[in-house]
Formats: C-alpha cells, sequence, structure tokens
C-alpha cells in the first residue's frame, strides 16, 4: 500500500497530488465551469455539504502501543465476496462526462480493475452498464438505480445489471426529484448535459419501445420521455417487490434515521447506505458522518455502507470505528478522472488506501475489526 509514499520520500513524486486540497485545485482546471459547477455543487449556500467534510474533524481516535501491526488487513466481506479494501466508487451519474473521450464511466471502471476497489454504476451513466461491468474486469462492481415510474422499464434496468454481472442493487431513496442547486441554475447545465448523458437509458430496450422514434432520430423526444418517467415516489411498500423483482442483494441508499435503518433492517434488506448525497439533495441537514453512528445502531447487524464527505484515509478510518462496512468515495475519485483519467482514479483510491493503511500501521490497529472494535476510543468534541 505504501509505494507511493516510500517512492515520494526516495524522490519519485507522485503524478499527481495526494491531497484532498491540491486535487480538487488541479480538477478545478482541469474542467469546464459547467462540469464544475455539476460536480462541486450542492444544495441552497452548500452548508450541508460543507458539514459533511469537516465534521470528520470533530471525530478523534486516540492510538494504541505494543501492537504488532507489521501487517495489516484491509480486506471486507460484502455481498459475498471479499474485496481486498473497505472503499468502492460511489454513484455519480455523468461521471463519463469529465473524461475527454465522455467515457469516464468506463475509465472509473478500468480504475476499478486496477486497484480492485469495486465501482458503484449509475443509472446515469453515459455508457451502457453492461460495457462498464466488462471494463470492470475481476473486480465485480454493483449497480445503482434511480426507479423510473414506468414498472417495466424498472424491471429491465434491474435485469440488465444482474445479467451483467452486478454484484448489488443500490437503489437511491433521496432522489425521486433533484434538490435545489443553485450551481446548476447558475450555468444552465442541466438542458446541456441532459442530452449527453442517456446513453445507458437509451440503450435500453424497453425505454425504447416507449418511443416513436429512436434517440438517434429524435434526441428532443427521448430526453422528454427520459424526464417523464424519472422519479418514481417510493415507500416502504415498495421493498417487498423490488425483492420480487431480483435475487441480487439490496441496499437502500440515503437511509440517515435510526428509525428508518432499523426498519430497513427488519424488512430483511442486505445492507443500508447512510449518505446524504453529499449535501445535493437536502441542505440544512446534519453532517452525514454525524449519523452514522445512529445508523449503524439502528442496522443492528445488517452491514452499513457509508458516504458523503471522505477525502481522506483517516476519514475512511474513521468511519469504520463508527461501524461502517464500506466506505463510499465520491469527488475524489471523479476529480481523479477529470485530471488523469482511469490513472488519476486509480491514484486517488491508492492514495486513500496508503494513508488509512498508514493509520492503522501507527495506530495500533492491524485489522478492521481492531478498528471497529475501538469505537469506543473514537471521539466527537
Ligand atoms: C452524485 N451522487 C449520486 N448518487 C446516486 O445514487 N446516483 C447518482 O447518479 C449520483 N450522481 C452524483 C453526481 C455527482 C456529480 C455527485 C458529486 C454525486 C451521490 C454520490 O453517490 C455520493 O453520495 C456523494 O458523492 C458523496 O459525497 P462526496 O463525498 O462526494 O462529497
Amino acid at each position: 500500500q505504501n509505494a507511493i509514499y516510500n517512492a515520494g520520500l526516495s524522490g519519485v513524486l507522485p503524478d499527481y497530488p495526494v491531497d484532498f486540497a491540491s486535487l480538487q485545485a488541479r480538477a478545478e482546471k482541469a474542467l469546464s465551469p459547467m462540469l464544475l459547477n455539476y460536480v462541486q455543487g450542492g444544495c441552497g449556500d452548500e452548508h450541508t455539504q460543507y458539514s459533511n467534510a469537516s465534521a470528520f474533524h470533530h471525530w478523534g481516535m486516540v492510538p494504541r502501543m505494543l501492537v504488532d501491526c507489521s501487517e495489516r488487513d484491509l480486506s471486507i466481506e460484502l455481498f459475498g465476496t471479499r474485496y481486498h479494501s473497505p472503499i468502492f466508487m460511489a454513484p455519480i451519474g455523468l461521471n463519463g462526462e469529465v473524461t475527454q473521450d465522455r467515457k469516464g464511466d468506463v475509465a472509473a471502471a478500468r480504475a476499478s480493475a486496477e486497484t480492485g476497489v469495486p465501482f458503484c454504476a449509475s443509472t446515469l451513466s453515459n455508457t451502457p452498464i453492461e460495457e462498464v461491468a466488462t471494463a470492470a474486469g475481476n473486480t465485480p462492481g454493483f449497480f445503482q438505480l434511480y426507479t423510473p415510474k414506468h414498472e417495466g422499464l424498472a424491471e429491465s434496468l434491474i435485469q440488465r445489471a444482474e445479467t451483467a454481472g452486478y454484484r448489488a442493487l443500490v437503489i437511491t431513496l433521496d432522489t425521486w426529484l433533484t434538490g435545489w442547486r443553485p450551481r446548476d441554475l447558475n450555468t444552465a447545465n442541466f438542458p446541456q448535459l441532459r442530452g449527453k448523458v442517456l446513453e445507458n437509458y437509451f440503450s435500453d430496450p424497453v425505454f425504447r419501445s416507449l418511443l416513436d422514434k429512436p434517440p438517434e432520430e429524435d434526441l428532443a423526444a427521448a430526453v422528454g420521455t427520459w424526464a417523464a418517467t424519472f422519479g418514481k415516489v417510493l415507500t416502504w411498500d415498495h421493498i417487498a417487490w423490488f425483492r420480487e423483482m431480483t435475487n441480487l442483494p439490496i441496499v437502500l441508499k440515503g437511509i440517515c434515521h435510526a428509525d428508518d435503518a432499523r426498519r430497513a433492517a427488519d424488512l430483511g434488506v442486505d445492507a443500508i447506505y447512510c449518505s446524504n448525497h453529499g449535501g445535493r439533495q437536502a441542505n440544512g441537514g446534519i453532517a452525514a458522518i454525524d449519523m452514522l453512528p445512529g445508523v449503524v445502531k439502528g442496522a443492528g447487524g445488517t452491514p452499513v455502507l457509508f458516504d458523503s464527505g471522505v477525502r481522506s484515509g483517516s476519514d475512511v478510518i474513521k468511519a469504520i470505528a463508527l461501524g461502517a462496512t464500506a466506505v463510499g468515495i465520491g469527488r475524489p475519485y471523479l476529480y481523479g478522472l477529470a485530471i488523469g483519467g482511469a490513472g488519476g482514479a486509480a491514484h486517488v483510491l491508492r492514495s486513500i488506501l496508503a494513508e488509512a493503511d498508514l493509520l492503522m500501521a501507527v495506530n495500533g490497529y492491524p485489522t478492521l475489526e481492531a478498528v471497529r472494535s475501538a469505537g469506543a476510543e473514537i471521539t466527537r468534541d
């Protein structure tokens, strides 16, 4: 894990930054103002987005000494697969746009193949999810669903994910409507981006059957049909409907309240994903990391995935100490893609993992289980 750091100490500096601030500064230069607003923007005055990251600084761990940490194990078991790291790439719609060839989702999948860090493909992938799954090679990923109103279309998207070899169905609950994001309005980016991002949708046979003319002939009508079918209003009753539709493990993304976590666990979902969408959906909320302990308690043993505000290896370790099974990396890998494609994203993931590994070593935690059982040693100021 520490190849990047050790090489740096001996004078071979990394090609890309290893800290989030420098990474972001590089990405700001690489992205157009429109894309930057899309990627960086959050809801309202972005206070929740800001708190997501800054709240990590209020949590601290107490190091333990005289523990043999010469070997560290960062592997986890998730959905019946052993992954050698506890991080994954969170689902990001339009991620394809951030690379020159508009195939950023394929580049992210290549980074996944290279690093063994699973990638969660978004419904709003630029590239059909089958092609993305192939690019991920031997690292099985997850598929994130924005549930369409049209039930046959929802079923088709899920079936395609299952056939393509994704290992979990991540159902995003917080985005049946898009939040109030001033930066989207400031650069009017949505109309420009929408027509480009929908190739995963546009390739769907059920979606195509809803159109008079294929998207290649009438893009505006296809975009209109997409908008009209987006965003089914879900309630707890729909969980059984999903369960009937698929054998994939079901993950509910956007659960932040302990009672919701308890209810989801009682319904037998396979994992709960604590996230506030990186502050992009509701402003004025509590930092996601501060909600994690309650969600873990409510989940009562059901695995908990976490994202929102994770910027470093120490953030990853803190989330695990607070009970997360796996930790999602969002904007940082996107910035990696923007500055260096698959190689840039792989670098970001490796840097985060290397820092996490080093932190475990110096803090006296040889395994993630040791980090988790040190939960009592993590405190908030
Ligand atoms: C997202 N996120 C997201 N989530 C999801 O379930 N489906 C999606 O298509 C998207 N799209 C998306 C686009 C962009 C530009 C961003 C930044 C985020 C939310 C994502 O999965 C994750 O919850 C956040 O990125 C976590 O916040 P940070 O750590 O990136 O700030």
